[in-house]
């Protein structure tokens, strides 16, 4: 079957980067989307005990991830040197503070000889920076691509820019998280997974759901020759764009298709559970990129939804593939308007289905297990047609607002019912068929009755578990070890 097969196919090639991190796409927050170069050390300890006390940090969000304008010109002898404005007790001490907390801690330089925002880069300092962040106790580099000095243009260049400090990191000895921000350029997905934990597919996201803006090149994914990824990306160009490379993500690395939009206002609210449930769909790396001191409680009722996340945490680790799409339905004024129909496994022998409607209006979306399950045999021909499964709506169970408020406001009664991963990794939750990861069961779906239909709200998703009846997860308890 499927998930076996694909256990085995990974197994032989998991860990290419070998550091042994990011099994899972990583989880937590980058300030980059909300606060651009506002850092300093009191934003990442507040952050932090946000993160902590509205039980973020328990449903997965690990890393707390600096972004660019953190330092200060280098030394004489060429060490970095951290703005110590910005940062008084230095690094190390802010490392220790999170560690403290239960976070890792991320850090961001660029593969170039200036940052984005024109601070120091790492070109050509790769080792020197990589002993600094490791004894800083530093658990994650995310390394943007600006000033390169023509340094790009074919995928061995960039290879070997970026893979010079895949090298470094490893040297330090200390684990540190590889996450490479290169904008999709130089075919990265083909080459990003034999040195980094993940990589950007794109130019930078912004706030907007489908529209499109000239600053975003690239708009057709096909062109090769298109070298300028750019910035205001918007989500549906994002997913469109990994669509022909989401299965590249494995363990130990990852498509990246940006931090996350959620919560910071751009958006409607069944826009942001869209983008939130294809992130986790598609297996990217999930970084909250909205101001948590400012955080509302609609917001968190999306990005602390256990069933959505223990998607993106699957054992398997594979991506929903696109099995479906049309683009023959009612546009908006920028002419954008599609659906389309995602599926793949689920550990340990589930199915997802993913309605997605960018479509100008409400529609009805159908779809059955033939469609499901084409890949593995056509017209029918797939063993899993002649399945019966259990259909579990995995938006059912979205926390009310009201509970949210109230954990907001520090009201602890709440905290009883957070699904909790640093007590119960979502693998032994879904091995215990914990309810909180499965949402709500809505009907079930099998050879004698054959549509799984659903109204999907204008710019939203329907988001579906199938539960297979016929094997129970007790049969593949042989393999989890190997998952
Ligand atoms: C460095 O690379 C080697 C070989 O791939 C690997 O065994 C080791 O775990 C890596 N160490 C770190 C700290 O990433
Ligand atoms: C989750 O579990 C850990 C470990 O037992 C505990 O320290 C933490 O307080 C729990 N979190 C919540 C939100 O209850």
């Amino acid at each position: 079957m499927l998930s076996l097969f694909a256990g085995a196919f990974l197994a032989s090639q998991a860990f290419a980067i070998n550091n042994g991190l990011a099994r899972t796409p990583q989880m937590g927050w980058n300030n980059w989307n909300s606060l651009g170069c506002d850092v300093s050390q009191d934003l990442l300890l507040d952050t932090s005990r946000i993160l902590l006390d509205s039980g973020l940090r328990d449903v997965g969000y690990q890393y707390v991830v600096l972004d660019d304008c953190w330092s200060d010109g280098r030394g004489k002898d060429g060490y970095i040197r951290s703005d110590l404005k910005k940062f008084p007790n230095g690094m190390k001490w802010v490392a220790k503070q999170l560690h403290d907390m239960g976070f890792l801690y991320g850090m961001y330089s660029s593969a170039g000889e200036m940052t984005c925002a024109r601070y120091e880069g790492s070109l050509d300092h790769e080792d020197q920076d990589a002993e600094t962040w490791a004894s800083w106790d530093v658990d994650y580099l995310k390394y943007d691509n600006c000033y390169h000095r023509g340094r790009f243009g074919y995928p061995e260049i960039s290879f070997n820019r970026y893979n010079k400090m895949a090298k470094a990191l490893n040297s330090t000895g200390r684990p540190i998280l590889y996450s490479l921000c290169s904008w999709g350029e130089d075919y990265v997905h083909t080459w990003g997974m034999s040195i980094a934990n993940s990589w950007r597919v794109s130019g930078d996201i912004y706030d907007h759901f489908n529209r499109p803006d000239t600053l975003c090149s690239c708009d057709d994914p096909r062109d090769p020759h298109c070298v300028a990824p750019g910035a205001h990306c918007s989500v549906m160009n994002i997913i469109n764009r990994v669509a022909p490379f989401v299965d590249r993500g494995q363990y130990g690395g990852w498509n990246d298709l940006d931090m996350l939009e959620v919560g910071q206002g751009g958006m409607t609210d069944e826009e942001y559970k869209a983008h939130f449930s294809m992130w986790a769909a598609l297996k990217s790396p999930l970084l909250i990129g909205a101001d948590l001191r400012k955080l509302s409680s609609t917001t968190l009722t999306i990005l602390n939804n256990p069933a959505i996340i223990a998607v993106n945490q699957d054992p398997i680790g594979r991506s929903a593939l696109r099995i479906f799409r049309d683009q023959e339905v009612k546009k908006d004024r920028y002419g954008q308007g599609e659906i389309q129909i995602w599926s793949g496994p689920l550990w340990p022998h589930d199915q997802l289905v993913v309605f997605l409607n960018a479509a100008d209006e409400d529609l009805e979306m159908t779809t059955n297990l033939n469609d499901i399950f084409v890949h593995l045999g056509p017209e029918g021909s797939a063993p899993q047609t002649k399945l019966e499964f259990d259909i579990y709506d995995l938006w059912a169970d979205r926390m009310e607002d009201f509970k949210a408020e109230q954990i907001l406001q520090g009201n602890n009664q709440y905290k009883k019912d957070w699904y909790n991963s640093t007590e119960t990794p979502y693998k032994v939750g879904l091995q215990q068929g914990d309810v909180r990861l499965l949402g709500k069961r809505v009907g079930s779906i099998g050879p004698q009755h054959d549509a799984l239909r659903a109204k999907v709200p204008r710019h939203g998703v329907r988001m579906f578990r199938l539960r297979n009846l016929n094997e129970p997860a007790a049969r593949y308890s042989s393999t989890k070890d190997e998952l």
